[in-house]
């Protein structure tokens, strides 16, 4: 006789939930190696240990008013770069933000608890106000609100953001807490997160500064650059004569084209070469030489893969596809408890 067991309640296996990490991509300009070991690195560790909402932000580039064809192929570019360094859609939801239009909606609700006052503020809007009087429009004012609607529709706690976007992320914490105080305990407050403590800033070839987009062109390594361009690009590096004191000082730009070898090279090439300056029997040109064909070794696979998935626009297509769906997933649950906690939920 089958005896039926009747249980009041199922016993569930205790659910180990990951942390939630959300960050956005902005889909501006060609990815280069800054943006690699100061972002992407981060991105590809954390997948594993954390559940991970990775998005192109592309309404945020709306605030630049980009070409719609541009636009639509920067967003494709974006999604091939960063599979190829290594992010898996397997593992991780990578999306366009105008997929999941449950942030606009939160970043509406979000815009009745911002205030002028404090948006004015920002230091990246006073900067945009500056470098294009012309086009101040809203969407610039307001772009702190639709980064917290970005990061809380998941309710994430960790942001693999760079240092210039701290600012915004203690933003983000304020507005949580208004909309907390005001409605209901909703969201949890997020933080910057990164590895290491120290951010890791790639510097460039020309001894000035980090590599930037914005600033030399000439001494930024990008990871769509072919193998001669990347070749040219290091052996102009700047250099000097060589020291002739035994364990004399680095100057910067030397130090720089070390920091770029240890990011690029085996141990023991770097070894040799700091011994080599040490006892002053190093010869940069060779050193250049070494960092060029490392750096070709490292560039190369990345931007094969990117170029070989970029070709293929189903396979990005059904990343998208299959990102929006878990992002909205996620997004459609927030939303609708933000609704019922306002109060605006009629039937
Ligand atoms: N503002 C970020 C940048 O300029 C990009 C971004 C948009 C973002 N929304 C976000 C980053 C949400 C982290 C979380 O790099």
């Amino acid at each position: 006789m089958l005896l039926s067991v009747r249980r009041p309640f199922r016993i569930l296996p205790p659910v180990m939930s990951k942390e939630i990490v959300v960050s956005g991509i902005r889909s501006t300009g060609f990815l280069h190696l800054g943006n690699y070991f100061g972002a992407m690195r981060n991105y590809v560790k954390m997948q594993d240990e954390y559940n991970c909402y990775f998005f192109v932000a592309d309404y945020h580039s709306l605030t630049t008013h980009p070409d719609p064809k541009d636009l639509r192929a920067n967003v494709y570019r974006v999604v091939a770069e960063n599979v190829a360094c290594g992010l898996d859609p397997e593992k991780v939801a990578l999306y366009a933000q105008s997929d999941v239009p449950e942030i606009p909606e939160l970043y509406l609700m979000l815009n009745m608890l911002a205030y002028m006052g404090e948006l004015e503020k920002v230091p990246t809007f006073k900067d945009k106000v500056r470098q294009q009087p012309q086009n101040v429009n809203a969407g610039l004012l307001t772009y702190p609100v639709l980064m917290t609607a970005d990061i809380i529709i998941h309710k994430a706690v960790k942001v693999p953001v760079g240092k210039d976007q701290e600012q915004h992320i203690e933003m983000a914490r304020n507005f949580v807490n208004r909309f907390n105080n005001r409605y209901g305990e909703l969201f949890p407050e997020p933080y910057p997160f990164n590895y290491s403590s120290e951010l890791i800033k790639v510097p460039s070839l020309d001894g000035t500064g980090k590599m930037s987009k914005s600033e030399n062109e000439n001494a930024t390594l990008y990871l769509a650059d072919e193998d001669d361009i990347i070749r040219k690009k290091v052996m102009k590096a700047k250099t000097d004569s060589g020291p002739t004191e035994h364990n004399s000082e680095m100057p910067e730009y030397i130090q720089n084209l070390f920091l770029l070898m240890g990011l690029v090279s085996t141990p023991d090439v770097v070894d040799t070469y700091k011994k080599a300056f040490n006892e002053c029997t190093i010869r940069y040109g060779d050193m250049k030489k070494q960092l060029a064909e490392d750096m070709v070794q490292f560039i190369a696979p990345i931007r094969e893969k990117t170029k070989e998935l970029h070709a293929n626009e189903d396979a990005i297509k059904k990343i998208l596809k299959e990102g929006a769906e878990k992002a909205r997933a996620s997004a459609s649950v927030t939303i609708a408890e933000a609704r019922k906690l306002i109060g605006i939920n009629y039937y």
